[in-house]
């Protein structure tokens, strides 16, 4: 695991749209997987802002979403669809068809709809770059704490704690979904690199838990402890209670320097 501590999320953000322009300077049919919630909207506005500067282009990026909400149609503003469409896909040159959310209409049996999806990201040669968010509890995607380590896109129950953090984002009387179509643990640890952005105190716990905690299902987010290939950006606050920032800091000094006399060390995507 790299453990990069920026000042700020502005900084994060910076960060993680430097990595994600990298990747697309050097494969321009990269496969994306894409998080959403509160923490990568800066991400996706500076990808906006690299785009619209001719830096980068998305004109042959699949990409593939973590969730989606269960029973709320694509075209709701409350949609993981809408949000994406919204936050990124209207305003760079990608080509919507090569967007995917695993989406699950009401005439649809989810088991089948998750076995699809499972397919599709086969089927376009797997995911390079995933980014991820972190619940406070823990979760990535939705994977509650207690999912299955080896989960693969699936429906879960939202936790009545994940109802209440997100619940700052539907109004008193909207409906506001319990269920969601999730990327599983192990549909995750698939993707060749993974990019998870942490900001802001309240996020503290489950950083930390993440990191220097036990690998367990109950920390879903501690399965990272797993990947190759995974680093987890997180501002100041989001990194206060970790133990050993000390030494995160002290090698990430040496991985620049190592940088410097060899170029990136491992490649996880490759060319
Ligand atoms: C979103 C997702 C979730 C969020 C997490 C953090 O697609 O899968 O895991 O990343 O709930 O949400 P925010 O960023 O709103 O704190």
């Amino acid at each position: 695991m790299e453990v990069v501590i920026l000042k700020n999320s502005d900084q994060v953000a910076q960060y993680a749209a430097e990595l994600v322009g990298t990747l697309l300077k050097s494969r321009s049919d990269a496969v994306l997987g894409f998080a959403t919630g509160s923490t990568p909207l800066a991400l996706y506005q500076r990808l906006v802002a690299d785009y619209q500067a001719g830096k980068i282009s998305f004109k042959t990026v699949t990409s593939f979403n973590l969730d989606e909400y269960l029973g709320v149609a694509p075209d709701n503003p409350q949609s993981y669809r809408s949000y994406m469409n919204r936050e990124l896909f209207d305003q760079v040159d990608i080509d919507k068809q090569n967007t995917f959310v695993p989406a699950c209409r009401d005439n649809e049996n989810p088991h089948d709809v998750g076995l699809g999806y499972e397919q599709q990201m086969r089927g376009a040669g797997g995911v390079d770059l995933q980014v991820l968010g972190i619940g406070a509890n823990g979760h990535i995607g939705f994977n509650e704490p207690s999912s299955s380590l080896r989960s693969r896109t699936r429906v879960k129950t939202l936790t009545r704690q994940t109802l209440q953090d997100n619940s700052r984002l539907f109004a008193r009387d909207e409906f506001q979904p319990k269920l969601a179509m999730t990327m599983g643990i192990a549909s995750i640890m698939d993707a060749r690199k993974i990019l998870l952005l942490a900001t802001g105190a309240g996020k503290a716990g489950a950083v930390a838990d993440m990191i220097e905690g036990p690998l367990t299902a109950m920390c879903p987010a501690s399965i990272l402890q797993m990947h190759e290939h995974a680093t987890i950006l997180l501002d100041e606050q989001a990194a206060s209670g970790l133990q050993n920032r000390d030494y995160y800091d002290w090698a990430n000094v040496q991985n620049e320097s190592l940088q410097d006399r060899f170029g990136l060390l491992a490649d996880p995507i490759g060319s």
